[in-house]
């Protein structure tokens, strides 16, 4: 084990002496130094995500390539990188990230289905693992950039299975009418084109249905159609040496029970096991939600038309998931409360000035004060990452916690940050600033 990788931990997330902490750093410590809002991350729950999932595979030991967008910082994908993973990424941005985080290129998967010439003559000069493909026109942009480049680019081609998931219909992938992969019934003409282009080094196929999936039904289903894929493949002699299976295993956010790893492990193993074939995961959620909390502070309270609110700094900008899923984040007090009957029914709302702004409706919850700290949960995947500054709200910092320490790993934009990102044109400030009518 390298020295900056921190140790298993398994109630990382507990209250310690009255105060709500990740491993040994009381939250409140956290919003005293930073400020809220915040994100707050456990390097060890993180650390203990990776090694529970990379354990239970172990006899097959895929290659584990994180989905970068779960959570991109890079800390946390150099933390990710020093434990062994290596990066699924969808722009050239995300590459970049993984590339400045130290990951090596050849771990390195570029999936999504909007491709730019650009972005592919950058990762095929880095030198990455292989495209997963998503359309014939796709395959032919990555075929001439190759050829333009004298080289040859490794690809698989991505399925689109025509699985319904049974995850929330915006996050499912692998359905009919979803923008997603090639369909089944294309994928034996399009990979043979694709072993017939000298630009092109065919490895073999990729799936991917859908994220927060907690039911294995789907992937079984996904994963048998891939292996008869790849069965029909060989049997016409062509070579197949990768499946990437995906990501999309759910987590735990109030009362949902996902398989846990082995039992995951367990079936990709039933369903891909006799292929000689190495195998590709992209986790992203599993490895970095629970190990992620938003920390925010009450800013005021207020009952009306029988609704009573908690107003709480954080905000839709700073966590979209219920806004655009109607994801449900447990929130609880920082300071731990007394057992007691005093719960109340109230709606968790943000500042920003949407309705939609609203965390969770109808929480029983403890009597709560302006200033006291509440921690949104299992924040880690799809957080910061979907953070914006809507409503000129500057862009929430991040921190991660080891042990008894933690340090900032984004600093929050400050004031002067956002105005010097807009400019405004000088004929505006001109003598004459209004445009000919
Ligand atoms: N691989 C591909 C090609 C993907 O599109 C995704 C996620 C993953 C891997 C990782 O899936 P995971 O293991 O994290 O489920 N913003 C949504 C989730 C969108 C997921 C998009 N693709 C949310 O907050 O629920």
């Amino acid at each position: 084990m390298t020295a900056d990788i921190p140790p298993l931990d398994d109630s990382a997330l507990s209250y310690r002496g009255g105060q709500l902490s990740f491993e040994n750093v009381p939250l409140a410590d956290v919003a005293a130094a930073v400020g809220t809002p915040v994100y707050c991350y456990s390097s060890a729950v993180i650390a203990r995500n990776y090694r529970r999932m990379a354990q239970a595979f172990s006899s097959k030991s895929p290659r584990l390539c994180y989905a970068v967008k779960a959570n991109s910082n890079l800390a946390v994908l150099r933390l990710l990188s020093n434990l062994g993973a290596g990066a699924e990424v969808v722009s050239e941005g995300e590459l970049r990230k993984a590339l400045a985080a130290g990951m090596a290129p050849d771990g390195i998967v570029f999936a999504g289905v909007g491709k730019t010439r650009r972005e592919i003559e950058f990762a095929i000069q880095s030198e990455i693992l292989q495209f997963n493909v998503e359309s014939e026109a796709e395959l032919a942009m990555i075929a001439q950039a190759a050829a333009g480049l004298g080289c040859r680019a490794p690809v698989a081609l991505r399925v689109n299975p025509d699985v319904e998931a049974r995850t929330d219909a915006r996050i499912t992938t692998g359905t009919q009418g979803d923008k997603f992969g090639i369909p089944s019934s294309r994928i034996e003409s399009v990979y043979q084109r694709a072993c017939g282009e000298p630009s092109l080094d065919p490895l073999g196929l990729s799936v991917h249905i859908g994220s927060q999936i907690t039911d294995l039904g789907p992937f079984r289903t996904a994963y048998e159609q891939l292996v008869s894929l790849v069965r029909a493949l060989l049997g016409k002699g062509l070579p197949v040496a990768r499946l990437d299976l995906g990501g999309g295993l759910g987590v735990a956010y109030s009362g949902e029970s996902p398989p846990g790893f082995e039992e995951y492990a367990a079936l990709v193993e039933r369903t891909t096991g006799e292929l000689d074939c190495e195998l590709i995961l992209e986790p992203g959620r599993c490895l970095v939600a629970d190990a992620g909390v938003l920390l925010s502070r009450v800013i005021l309270t207020k009952s009306q038309q029988s609704r009573s609110f908690v107003v709480l700094d954080a905000a839709i900008n700073d966590l979209l998931r219920p806004a655009l899923y109607e994801a449900h984040h447990r929130i609880v007090p920082v300071a731990e409360q007394e057992p007691g009957p005093a719960r109340g029914v109230v709606d968790f709302v943000g500042p920003v000035c949407e309705t939609t702004d609203t965390f969770c409706r109808d929480e029983h919850a403890p009597p709560l004060d302006p200033d006291d700290l509440v921690a949104v949960l299992t924040a880690g995947a799809y957080g910061a990452v979907m953070a914006s500054t809507y409503n000129a709200r500057p862009l929430v910092p991040e921190v991660l916690v080891r042990d008894r320490d933690f340090e900032l790993i984004r600093l929050r934009e400050t004031y002067e940050e956002m105005l010097a990102r807009d400019s405004v044109p000088s004929w505006l400030t001109a003598r004459d600033p209004m445009p000919p009518s």
